[in-house]
């Protein structure tokens, strides 16, 4: 007998922009190897965002900028193989793509060469403005990031909201306005202050994605092991945990330790 294969709606980036204008809010949670994407695909996720945030959560560094190109395509195409409905967009990582549009172009080739993810994520304004239209020019989708952007972790020195001043948020302004004009699908801005996210979001007709940015924005971006509880160091006002997994994995394998040493796993039932 076969078995029909289930017809799912893709999301793409033309998907996200009709979700905005008919005033739908995008949800989108990271992901970075197969079997989470699975689950978070399965449970109607619209956006997986392959973060360089792997960097943190899946090789222990302080920061992001370690992780190399190679293994943001490893985690990547280990997503891109467990969805069948959201879109994946990948996160083009420090030094991939700062020195010039040529080499940003060539890595973000091989994003979509050898991960088979739908688009690239690129943090900065006007710095990286030539970057990105040399990208989009060969037919690449760029969702652009803003706000907070932790590889200048080492320039701001700190993980501190961002843009409070007048200074900085009219230059995040008109970086929103410079990466609409430029052709990105999506903007993600990330630790400012909720009134700033507004007014940005109100200005551009591409989706703003928020983390840490308030409600008034067109979506909202958590990293999936903090918002599962995974990590239990990281508290940001922003963050709500709808699980903790921290401890409740902690207390399955610890039953499980103790099962094993008592001699209670496996029983009759468990074995051959
Ligand atoms: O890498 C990441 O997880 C991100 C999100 C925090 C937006 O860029």
């Amino acid at each position: 007998m076969s078995v029909a294969k289930k017809e799912y709606k893709r999301i793409t980036v033309k998907s996200l922009v009709d979700m905005k204008s008919r005033g739908e809010k995008i949800s989108m949670l990271t992901a970075y190897d197969y079997t989470m994407a699975k689950i978070v695909d399965g449970a109607g996720i619209d956006v997986i965002l392959v973060g360089d945030s792997a960097s943190n959560v899946m090789a222990g560094h302080e920061t992001t900028l370690p992780i190399t190109l190679d293994q943001m395509i490893y985690h990547a195409s280990s997503v891109v193989r467990a969805i069948d409905r959201s879109l994946v967009v990948v996160d083009l990582p420090f030094g991939s793509y700062q020195s010039d549009p040529k080499e940003a172009l060539r890595s973000a080739i091989r994003i979509m060469k050898e991960s088979g993810g739908h688009a690239v994520k690129m943090e900065g304004g006007k710095e990286v403005k030539d970057s990105i239209k040399r990208i989009l020019n060969a037919g690449i989708p760029v969702m652009g990031h803003l706000g907070l952007t932790p590889q200048s972790i080492y320039k701001f020195g700190t993980y501190t909201v961002r843009a409070k001043e007048e200074e900085e948020a009219k230059r995040l302004k008109e970086d929103a306005l410079m990466l609409e004009k430029a052709g990105c699908f999506a903007i993600v801005l990330e630790k400012i202050p909720a009134t700033l996210a507004q007014e940005v979001a109100e200005s551009v007709s591409i989706p703003v994605i928020g983390i840490g940015a308030g409600s008034g924005v067109d979506g909202q971006v958590l990293v999936l092991h903090d918002m599962l509880g995974m990590t239990h160091e990281f508290n940001p006002r922003f963050l709500r945990r709808y699980m903790n997994l921290y401890e409740d994995m902690t207390n399955a394998i610890g039953q499980y330790v103790d099962d094993v040493k008592s001699e209670d796993f496996p029983n009759d039932e468990e074995q051959y």
